[in-house]
């Protein structure tokens, strides 16, 4: 099986340029990575630009979030056909940070069907499993979760993998399940060996290349 490790850059770099350099950094780094299908989740507006340099398409481009409309009047969004088009193959879906915004069970759960349809794959963040329950109703096709506690995102404070075991255990009919919330690399390991993750999603550590890389090599070490 292969091992998925995801870099969400939320709202950075601040230019395309950074984000070049970002991506060409993390692209060096995996190059001989077989074990692991890294993605890498950028601002949309940098997605056609990292698609042209990622021609060998060594790492797999993910969006942060999109609408549920293939198209039409809704102004400052985007439809998950126009992502399809973009050469996108993962969609994060339920982030906490957009369901802070307002973004409810309902509009997960719209998003992700519109997302299936389009034959991309969504990543559908949860904290509870209330969120699991009600973002996959009338849902049976393949989707991957990602359980992110909302006090480890962003804190240094990770979960306990022991902790994180208990949540991963209670969803034994999901072959993959990635882990998120102050992921960095001394801790990466114990998400996948000790806790059973098939994966991470990966938010600050994953803007610093080396250290991202650094986390990718633990995982392929796993
Ligand atoms: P973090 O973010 O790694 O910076 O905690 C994770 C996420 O929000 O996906």
């Amino acid at each position: 099986m292969k091992y998925l490790v995801v870099a969400n850059w939320k709202m950075n770099p601040p230019t395309l340029k950074g984000a070049k350099l970002l991506f060409d950094s993390v692209k060096k780094g995996v190059k001989n990575v077989k074990s692991v299908e890294v993605v890498i989740c950028p601002p949309f507006v940098y997605l056609k630009e990292l698609r042209i340099k990622n021609k060998e398409l060594r790492i797999k481009l993910g969006a942060q979030d999109c609408f549920w409309q293939e198209k039409g009047p809704f102004t400052g969004e985007i439809s998950p056909l126009m992502l399809k088009d973009l050469g996108v193959k993962y969609v994060i879906i339920g982030h906490s940070e957009r369901r802070a915004l307002g973004e409810t069970d309902e509009m997960i759960n719209k998003k992700l069907k519109s997302v299936l349809s389009a034959k991309l794959t969504p990543i559908l963040c949860f904290e509870n499993l209330t969120q699991v329950r009600n973002g996959l109703k009338g849902i049976s096709k393949k989707v991957i979760l990602a359980y992110e506690p909302i006090w480890a995102i962003g804190t240094g404070k990770p979960c306990p993998p022991e902790k994180a075991k208990k949540i991963r255990k209670t969803l034994k009919e999901f072959k993959m399940v990635l882990y998120g919330g102050s992921v960095n690399s001394q801790n990466a390991k114990d998400y996948i060996k000790k806790a059973g993750f098939q994966g991470l999603l990966v938010g600050g550590a994953s803007l610093n290349p080396k250290e991202f890389i650094k986390i990718i090599k633990t995982v392929v070490g796993s």
